[in-house]
């Protein structure tokens, strides 16, 4: 368990109950920019924190107000490839949960199966696939013991996102993500096979063990992909993490006025 983490964490932010978590993907970290008053606290100052490993995750939470909202941001998510105890999310989903956290907002950069939704494209996931092979509730866990996953993607949150993006004309897609492990990307008679289902429209290497962990500790999800590249096979381009970083950097202010907008208005 995390219990050093969160009693250091609590320490830092003395009085401040974050009620919302927000975990920023590749490319996505700059979010944390919108916050007033930020406490920055490096995951290396944490006892018993791990380290992330990835370029574009930097490693740090932010804890800081949006509107009448106090945020937890994730600068630096930690993924399955990683060969991270699958367990861990579950505990830093806790941990959320114990600071005060009743909802959260991922986001990830994941790759388009659909020629339609090009590149620079934000998607609201409305479902997953987790094809990772694993899951962040094995072992011993606490009840419900086997979550329902029948409404993971929180309606109301989805709704209010929707209609946020209308009121500022920013055309958003919507649609299923599918969970690989990675961390290469796929081949192209992968991508085919996924695209040949028809009912996914996204692929990348995260998001579905911490929405899953989310959904057993009853806080609410929201998760937004945004589109850094047409998956393998699709397109003449290589997928490339320093091209996705930088693709996925275009969209992410428009993501953070849209993630804003929810939280003021809320
Ligand atoms: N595949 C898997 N994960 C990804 C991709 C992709 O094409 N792009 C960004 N993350």
């Amino acid at each position: 368990m995390l219990k050093g983490s969160f009693e250091y964490i609590k320490e830092k932010i003395g009085d401040l109950t974050p009620d919302t978590a927000v975990i920023l993907g590749s490319g996505l970290g700059g979010l944390v920019d919108s916050l007033t008053d930020a406490i920055i606290i490096p995951y290396k100052d944490i006892p018993d924190f791990p380290q992330t490993t990835v370029a574009g995750h930097s490693g740090c939470f932010y804890v800081g107000r949006i509107g009448t909202h106090i945020l937890i941001c994730m600068q630096g998510r930690f993924h399955f490839y990683e060969d991270i105890a699958p367990q861990l999310v579950s505990q830093i989903i806790f941990l959320f949960k114990q600071l005060g956290v009743r909802q959260i907002f991922i986001t990830n950069a994941a790759g388009s199966l659909r020629k339609s939704m090009p590149e620079g494209s934000i998607m609201l996931i409305k479902d997953h696939i987790n094809l990772s092979g694993r899951t962040p509730l094995i072992g011993r866990h606490a009840e419900p013991y086997f979550p329902d996953m029948s409404e993971a993607y929180s309606p109301k949150l989805a709704k209010k996102f929707k209609q946020i993006a209308k009121e500022n004309k920013i055309k958003i897609y919507e649609g299923v993500y599918v969970m690989l492990l990675g961390p290469n990307y796929e081949t192209p008679s992968e991508v085919k096979l996924l695209c040949h289902s028809g009912i996914m429209d996204a692929v990348g290497m995260s998001t579905a063990p911490e929405v899953i962990a989310s959904v057993h500790q009853g806080i609410e999800v929201l998760a937004v992909s945004v589109i850094s590249n047409l998956a393998n096979g699709l397109s003449k381009h290589k997928p490339d993490h320093k091209d996705v970083l930088r693709v996925v950097g275009k969209s992410a202010k428009t993501l953070g006025m849209l993630l804003r907008q929810l939280l003021e208005k809320e």
